[in-house]
């Protein structure tokens, strides 16, 4: 194809094209709420969410601190079990599966719903075993070294660590123990990708580099992201989802529609730095 002609062909079908850029009817929904809550013993940090997160996008969840985003994100994959005095109501759907069904085994549902949180985690053991930890246990151990080499770069940092992966994770930079992070969690491909202010702890080039893989990430997963970065969630999201104090779930739709026109004054309020 000749350079001459591709702009005139671009601007064509550019004119014919209605405004809107994201393709909105062909979502399927990954995961669904329907009227969710979450109380901590007497407190209330979620009040009955309805959200349908879709497949294969980037869902921003965000607000001001102690709005419920980590409660929400939480429940996704049952970490709130772990919270005792935690309880949950209403309906929760991955896959159209009830999550807090009584057939669901949350051990397997945190392979397919995996996290990543703000603070890099990685196991004091090399490079090499934190990517190769969830498949040993899985004992999908075949092609052991071309699955971490595989998940190392779908993460961005086999560049980086090639040729030293018995090198302790602990001696990476911030920014590279949390891309490991991200690695060790994909390596057992899971379908969802939940991530707690996974930059928040790391300097702007190394937030650039995770936001960048965020956005190639959704290619392959459904990732749902909280920060308290709304130029974050602007840049990166497809929709998002804006949590208001009381855990109360204001307003939800694609993003550029949440930050250039918010259906609520509230949000905009929020958005526009009145608050939080
Ligand atoms: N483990 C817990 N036990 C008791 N209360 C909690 C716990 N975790 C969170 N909360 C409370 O629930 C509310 C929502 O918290 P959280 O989900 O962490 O908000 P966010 O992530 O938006 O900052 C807050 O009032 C917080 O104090
Ligand atoms: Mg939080």
């Amino acid at each position: 194809m000749s350079h001459h002609d591709s702009p005139t062909i671009e601007t064509a079908v550019e004119t014919s094209e209605p405004p809107t850029t994201r393709p909105e009817t062909a979502d399927r929904t990954a995961i669904e709420a329907r009227g969710l809550s979450v109380s901590y013993g007497d407190e209330q940090a979620l009040q009955a969410v309805d959200l349908e997160i879709p497949d294969q996008r980037v869902t921003a969840i965000i607000g001001p601190s102690g709005c419920g985003k980590s409660t929400f994100l939480r429940c996704l994959n049952r970490m709130n079990d772990l919270v005792e005095t935690a309880t949950v109501g209403g309906e929760l759907l991955f896959d159209g599966t009830d999550v807090y069904g009584e057939a669901i085994d949350p051990v397997a549902l945190r392979r397919q719903i995996g996290m990543v949180f703000q603070h890099p985690n990685p196991f004091p053991k090399s490079i090499y075993d934190n990517v190769a930890y969830g498949l040993r246990i899985q004992g999908q151990t075949d092609d052991l070294d071309g699955r971490v080499r595989e998940a190392l770069e779908r993460a961005a940092l086999w560049d980086e660590v090639e040729g030293q992966l018995d090198k302790s994770a602990l001696d990476l930079s911030g920014g590279q123990q949390q891309r490991l992070c991200i690695a060790r969690a994909i390596a057992v491909d899971p379908d969802v990708l939940l991530m707690d202010e996974p930059a928040s702890a790391l300097d702007p080039i190394a937030t650039g580099k995770i936001e960048d893989l965020i956005e190639e990430l959704a290619a392959d997963y459904t990732v749902i992201i909280v920060t308290h970065n709304m130029q974050q969630a602007a840049r990166i999201s497809d929709r998002t989802a804006v949590f208001l104090t009381g855990g109360e779930l204001v307003e939800y739709g694609d993003t550029e529609q949440i930050f250039e026109d918010p259906a609520s004054q509230r949000v905009e309020d929020y958005i526009t730095g009145k608050f939080g």
